[in-house]
């Protein structure tokens, strides 16, 4: 049973889209482009961004064809009219929700029927079409935990929900019913809250299977709808992987929105929306919402991750490589932090089991100067933690992305990066 502690605590902010329209959550995107056109030659550990080395853009035209073939064996149609049909509009479902469905399921251990998926223009689309679904109904609102990751807080913003948000703490089952009984007080009594249970953007905290459990029950008790985004959950880098909340869900409050933007390539922009059998099957509203947005998820680049799929639903360990490649890296950061940092007093790190993030405490307050000061002096682009809190806190944490670098450039910039919290920490 839960046992709610520290109430006084901890507190759910109530945040306003005029704040945030002028807050450095939603202009941080921008911001670290911009130093990255700036200052070309620093070294990134900014970008979550999946290693370059496994987008293999050359296999695109195979993975058409072994789709093309497969459709054609299944449904008898000759090869050149499904081959046609991929530049004509066609289902807003989308036209691999089978497959989708097989991958889920496997990933998950939880049966998934393709009647409860829906294909979507990557993971934005999916949280975005929930959200408008959602705001339907004006007393519903969104529970986030701060910091989050900077699509849910634009996409909340852009579809005009209000967005209560309670500082991380170890007890995230706690956070979300205090974020609960805010917006119930405030007259909002339609909540859904958004989580990354593995490997989380940005602090790379993972929920224990006993949190995914409590979480599920206070769900039950405020009626909340939780959207669960599994984006890297396939970047595991212990034996140990805890159950998702689509599989511990028994009454239907889960929405798994899903991307493949990190296991396989960012450009294909597809992703998915899926419950398990005991959500409700009726997806009409958000086919219905799709149909504007965007009529139907692109045919040819379905059929690439549909290509993709059919590799990678017979595979034993279809993303090994790049996991091994992102964990060598993650260990290659820890070691330079190590390294250079041990024992240099107010700093310390989070070692992340999977993922792409960690997350480092300096004892002096970190944003838009400091970022620009250490891509000018150091050559190295980081992430203030400031910058995904939408109530501007975590002055003195940084966000680190381990993914996107050769092992050697991850050395140096963790090295350069370093140098300088060492020599800011003594002045401080
Ligand atoms: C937490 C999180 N969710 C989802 C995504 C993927 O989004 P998309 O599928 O739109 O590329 C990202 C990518 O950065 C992310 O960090």
């Amino acid at each position: 049973m839960l046992d709610i502690k520290h109430k006084e605590q901890l507190s759910a902010v109530r945040i306003e889209s005029e704040t945030l329209n002028s807050s450095p959550t939603l202009l941080a995107m921008d911001f670290l482009n911009d130093i990255s056109n700036r200052f070309p030659e620093a070294i990134s550990l900014a970008a979550g961004r999946p290693p370059n080395e496994f987008i293999d853009t050359t296999k695109i035209s195979l993975y058409i064809d072994k789709y093309i073939q497969y459709r054609s064996e299944r449904s008898g149609v000759g090869r050149d009219e499904i081959f046609a049909g991929l530049g004509q509009y066609g289902p807003t479902a989308g036209i691999i929700r089978d497959l989708v469905a097989t991958f889920i399921q496997r990933n998950n251990e939880v049966e998934v029927n393709e009647k409860n998926v829906l294909i979507t223009n990557g993971f934005q689309e999916a949280l975005i079409i929930e959200l408008m679904n959602f705001s339907r109904d004006k007393k519903a609102a969104v529970i986030a935990i701060d910091p989050t990751y900077v699509g849910l807080t634009g996409a909340a913003i852009t579809c005009g929900l209000p967005l209560f948000v309670v500082p991380a703490s170890d007890n995230v089952s706690e956070a979300l019913a205090i974020g609960a009984k805010t917006a119930i007080e405030q007259g909002f009594t339609h909540l859904c809250a958004y989580l990354i249970p593995d490997f989380d953007n940005p602090t790379g905290k993972s929920l224990s299977e006993e949190s995914r459990k409590d979480i599920l029950h206070i769900a039950a008790t405020y009626n909340i709808t939780l959207f669960e985004d599994v984006t890297y959950r396939l970047f595991n880098y212990d034996s140990h992987q805890y159950s998702s909340l689509l599989k511990l869900d028994k009454t239907g409050c889960v929405i798994q929105l899903g991307s493949f933007s990190k296991i396989f390539m960012p450009g294909t922009r597809i992703g998915y929306i899926a419950r398990n059998e005991s959500g409700e099957s009726g997806s009409n509203y958000k086919s219905i919402i799709k149909s504007f947005v965007s009529v139907c998820t692109s045919h040819i680049t379905q059929a690439i991750v549909g290509g993709f799929l059919l590799d990678a639903n017979t595979a034993t360990t279809f993303n090994a490589d790049r996991q091994a490649f992102c964990k060598n890296n993650r260990d290659i950061m820890l070691s330079t932090l190590e390294e250079y940092l041990e024992g240099v007093s107010g700093v310390s790190w989070s070692v992340p089991n999977g993922g792409f993030f960690l997350t480092v405490n300096v004892p002096f307050e970190f944003g838009e100067q400091e970022t620009i000061e250490l891509a000018k002096r150091s050559k190295v682009i980081v992430t203030p933690m400031q910058f995904f809190s939408p109530t501007g806190s975590f002055k003195q944490q940084i966000r680190l992305c381990f993914s996107a670098n050769k092992p050697d450039l991850i050395r140096l910039g963790t090295e350069r990066f370093a140098m300088y919290v060492k020599a800011r920490s003594n002045e401080s």
